[in-house]
């Protein structure tokens, strides 16, 4: 039988969490080239990002690639030669302005971060940015950016992805509450702190979609279930029948002994993006309970 050539396609942060798992799905349909060291590539260096994706065969580029710790990023705030700023302000303004001088579509990641966090129900694509520390001040600039520079686009914001399997590297939120309960190590989980789990199982099919289709506009890609931090700790341990006891938190409290802002709530409807698709989503204590245990 005659084996059909995979589709070429060229992006950022393919060895990231998210990245990385697309990848991995998708590895009989895309020969991925990953625009990192290397292969030569800072995102940062405007020359590196034009050359790379001139050469490039692909018809979309694909930008996962950020500084994602947002607790360092709250150290970096204000700074534009931070490396918070330079990855996801300029580097975006890199690839975004290369990906439209080649006429590529755009698909950009970016965040719940973006929103103040002081709505009490779910976020949805109408709803205006108004980030509060850095980390989303960076995306919400690069989202502008985006908008601005390319002519077809397509922007996915995602919320506390997680993944079946472990990723090493980085453990997800999931993950790192298996961590917790099996070790008894769990601190006092959140009531009053909610948000949207991403399966990434589930956003990898809606990239592959994005890829072939090239919708234009923001989707929030999430399982579109609003949980509280004790909620979705409850449901992992209920999920793979972990003992133990999960102490209840507040953010409120946890708040006077820090000094930097945090959304409330970073829930989003995914309601636009399951219109606009045929992908079957997976109910969120399904995926839970396909969690591999660390
Ligand atoms: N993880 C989350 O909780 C979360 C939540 C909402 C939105 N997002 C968004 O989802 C996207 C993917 O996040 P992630 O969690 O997968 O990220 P991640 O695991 O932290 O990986 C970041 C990726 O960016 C690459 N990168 C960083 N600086 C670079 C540079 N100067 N040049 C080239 N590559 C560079 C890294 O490459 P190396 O591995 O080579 O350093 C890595 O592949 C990001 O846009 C993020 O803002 C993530």
């Amino acid at each position: 039988m005659k084996k059909t050539p995979l589709l070429p396609l060229v992006g950022t942060g393919l060895s990231g969490l998210v990245g990385s798992k697309f990848v991995e799905m998708f590895a009989k349909t895309y020969a991925c080239t990953n625009l990192d060291l290397t292969v030569g590539v800072d995102i940062t260096n405007e020359s590196q990002v034009m050359k790379a994706v001139e050469k490039s065969p692909a018809d979309v580029v694909i930008h996962f690639a950020a500084f994602t710790d947002a607790t360092a990023a709250w150290r970096q705030t204000g700074d534009k030669n931070g490396l918070c700023y330079k990855v996801n302000v300029d580097g975006t303004r890199n690839i975004a302005k290369a990906a439209h001088a080649f006429g590529k579509h755009f698909i950009h990641l970016s965040t719940a971060f973006v929103f103040d966090g002081e709505k009490d129900t779910m976020y949805t694509e109408d709803d205006a940015t108004n980030p509060v520390e850095w980390y989303g001040e960076t995306k919400a600039m690069a989202e502008d950016i985006v908008q601005n520079t390319c002519s077809s686009w397509t922007i996915f914001r995602i919320d506390q992805p997680f993944r079946s399997d472990v990723f090493e590297k980085k453990p997800d939120t999931a993950h790192r509450l298996i961590t917790g309960l099996t070790q008894g190590t769990l601190y006092p989980q959140f009531i009053d702190h909610w948000f949207s789990p991403t399966i990434l199982e589930d956003f990898s099919r809606v990239l592959d979609w994005a890829v072939q289709d090239k919708p234009q506009g923001i989707f929030h890609a999430t399982s579109g279930v609003k949980v509280s931090d004790f909620e979705y700790a409850t449901m992992i341990k209920e999920a793979l029948h972990i003992d133990g006891e999960i102490k209840q938190g507040k953010l409120a409290e946890y708040l006077h002994t820090i000094n930097r802002p945090y959304q409330k709530n970073t829930a989003m409807s995914s309601e636009k993006l399951k219109s606009e698709t045929n992908i079957a989503f997976t109910p969120l204590h399904q995926a839970l309970e396909q969690l591999k245990m660390v």
